[in-house]
């Protein structure tokens, strides 16, 4: 590492300038309300800029204050959620929320340190709203920090290491400006989103390119150094689209504390063996659908969607009785909160009967 402090200054300077010159303009970005500010930053936790702008606008419209947000039961925030994934940021935000406005007479913490003593919020989104909402000279470090820190520093060693982490976190911090630092947490996140990209990065029309150690060794894709990859588990799964001669759907509820939440599924099973077996005796038979690709975490999950159309609305069928399940009206499907493939399969039979 051998830039200075006051190529350290010049490095906030510019990037900053470039920033005010160049940012991009997200609905965020024109308030100072902590309780905006914290929606957005939950919303991009692991969804990207353009999918979150509508779901903002609609949250924030429905939403404006914590303590509307905080009395609204979780069925009305997991429909104003629905289709943003990973619904357990939608809960946690809730549960938070719920305890600001209770034990804390709706005040929102104003510091990164006790920001991240509510439920879903990290060290890196604790950063970003207490340096953007409340100017706390805090630093922030995500996959777009730790890029540009580690190309304009020429950091060398493993980013998957908590030491190579704490490095970062403390150049982050080394870069803040006293005035504003909110801003120079946006350019740098801003900077990664828009020039400093992981395979092609703009490096000419970077404002930082004249001091960048990555650039000047012609090295800059081999930053950030990380392990092996690890690779991804295939895992196949299957689910039935039940239909009856009403026009309804059948759908199941999730329990509460599981991973999908009180979010609606078509009944699934963990591959297309047991879910055949499961409804042999019916008749007509089953027919293949569509296959739906998605990642969890480590898993590539292929899932297999069969159909069956019952003829008659009320038929002896085994597992309709055991889990928690109803007819729907196809059309009633729109209002309700899915996971993302499952959103994707009533969309496919909404389609069909445009
Ligand atoms: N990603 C996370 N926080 C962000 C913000 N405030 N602006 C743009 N992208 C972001």
């Amino acid at each position: 590492m051998s830039l200075t402090s006051s190529d350290r200054r010049s490095i906030t300077r510019k990037l900053l300038h470039w920033y005010f010159l160049n940012k991009r303009d997200l609905p965020w970005r024109h308030t100072n309300d902590p309780f905006k500010i914290w929606v957005s930053e939950i919303m991009l936790q692991q969804t990207q800029v353009a999918t979150v702008i509508p779901y903002y606008q609609r949250w924030i419209k429905h939403f404006p204050t914590l303590a509307s947000f905080a009395s609204a039961p979780s069925s009305e925030i997991l429909r104003y959620w629905a289709g943003l994934g990973y619904y357990r940021r939608a809960r946690m935000f809730h549960q938070a929320a719920q305890h600001v406005h209770k034990k804390l007479k709706g005040a929102i913490p104003r510091t990164a340190e006790a920001l991240r003593s509510l439920p879903g919020i990290g060290r890196y989104t604790a950063g970003a709203i207490a340096s953007i909402a409340f100017g706390e000279k805090t630093p922030v470090l995500d996959g777009n920090v730790i890029r540009i820190l580690t190309r304009i520093f020429a950091i060398a060693q493993d980013v998957a290491l908590p030491s190579t982490l704490d490095i970062l976190w403390e150049l982050a911090a080394s870069l803040l400006p006293d005035q504003n630092p909110g801003d120079m947490n946006q350019a740098l996140m801003e900077l990664g989103a828009t020039l400093c990209f992981p395979w092609n990065p703009r490096c000419p029309q970077c404002p930082v390119k004249a001091l960048c150690m990555a650039r000047k060794k012609k090295k800059t894709t081999v930053f950030p150094v990380r392990p092996k990859k690890e690779k991804y588990e295939k895992l196949e799964m299957a689910a039935l689209v039940l239909q009856n001669s009403h026009g309804e759907v059948w759908l199941e509820k999730q329990r509460d504390d599981g991973r999908w939440g009180g979010l609606w599924m078509f009944p699934f099973w963990e591959n297309k063996k047991t879910l055949l077996k499961e409804i042999e005796d019916l008749r007509p038979r089953a027919t293949f659908f569509l296959a739906l690709q998605h990642g969890y975490t480590k898993y590539r999950i292929t899932l297999k969607v069969y159909r069956l159309r019952l003829p008659r609305k009320k038929m002896e069928c085994r597992f309709l009785k055991r889990r928690h399940g109803r007819w729907v009206p196809l059309e009633k499907t729109r209002g309700l909160a899915f996971p993302s493939p499952h959103r994707k399969i009533a969309a496919s039979l909404l389609a069909e009967n445009i």
